[in-house]
């Protein structure tokens, strides 16, 4: 199934051929950079155990009250309407103290979902449906069951789920386009995720924006290159984009 919003850098149109790389056998999944999850949702299961993360707070309270409080989400967002002024509202507001978990992941949801392209910045117009996906809610409570989810940054994650049967997928910010997520990932952090993924006990699948940095840093690792249509986040111009898909088996 499709995830229930869209990400920044979400993985709808490549899932599919990311999916392709995954290998047959392995006992816990681990998408470290969840984001939207689209490669989770893509599947009904992906392994005996999965695990979801991120490090940003307010996508990981979305998720978890997605997962343990569903009905109270559906209802707090029963009273939304799609209107520039809720969306401002919610814009402004989503991150108020005295607001409930509920009621913040209900709000962020309205921003991510009536934002255009998902940047949290502008409302995208008033044709969103909102009212679809709160309905299908349910059957995301249904898929997150038996996810663990994780607000972690990655190389804890790593370190903390690394064994002989896991297989880590990493979505990070890609690089020098980071400030999509806050401009919190560094240069400093493309290269401590390469040490973290360098010898681990798992095995690992990892996808990039196709640059020469990123090359030399995985010079050692098998690399496919996996192409889509651009889309309004791309930074390149072109018709198609390019992304690498890297992994160490
Ligand atoms: C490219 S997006 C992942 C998109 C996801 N694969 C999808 O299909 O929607 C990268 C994610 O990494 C998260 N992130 C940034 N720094 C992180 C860190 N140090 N540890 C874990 N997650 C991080 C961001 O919040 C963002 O959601």
């Amino acid at each position: 199934m499709n995830s229930f919003i869209k990400w920044v850098g979400g993985k709808r149109l490549l899932r599919n051929q990311i999916l392709g790389e995954f290998p047959t056998d392995f006992s816990c999944y681990v998408e470290v950079f969840g984001g939207a999850a689209w490669l989770l949702f893509a599947r009904e299961k992906l392994a005996p155990m999965e695990v979801y993360n991120d490090i940003n707070h307010d996508l990981v309270n979305l998720f978890r009250c997605v997962k343990y409080h569903g009905k109270a989400l559906q209802e707090e967002l029963s009273w939304s309407l799609v209107s520039r002024e809720m969306f401002q509202e919610s814009l402004a507001g989503y991150q108020s103290s005295g607001l409930t978990d509920i009621q913040r992941a209900a709000r962020f949801f309205m921003v991510v979902k009536c934002s255009f392209g998902a940047k949290m910045e502008d409302f995208s117009g008033s044709r969103v449906s909102l009212a679809n996906t709160v309905d299908s809610l349910e059957k995301f409570q249904n898929r997150l069951r038996n996810t663990i989810i994780e607000q972690l940054d990655f190389e804890r994650l790593v370190k903390r789920y690394d064994r002989t049967g896991t297989l880590f997928y990493a979505d990070p910010p890609y690089y020098q386009v980071e400030g999509y997520y806050g401009g919190g990932f560094k240069e400093a952090d493309h290269i401590r995720l390469q040490k973290t993924l360098e010898g681990i006990k798992g095995k690992f699948v990892l996808t990039y924006n196709d640059c020469p940095f990123i090359r030399e840093l995985y010079k050692d690792c098998p690399l496919t290159t996996l192409e889509r249509q651009s889309n309004i986040t791309s930074i390149s111009t072109e018709k198609t984009y390019r992304e690498i898909l890297i992994k160490n088996f």
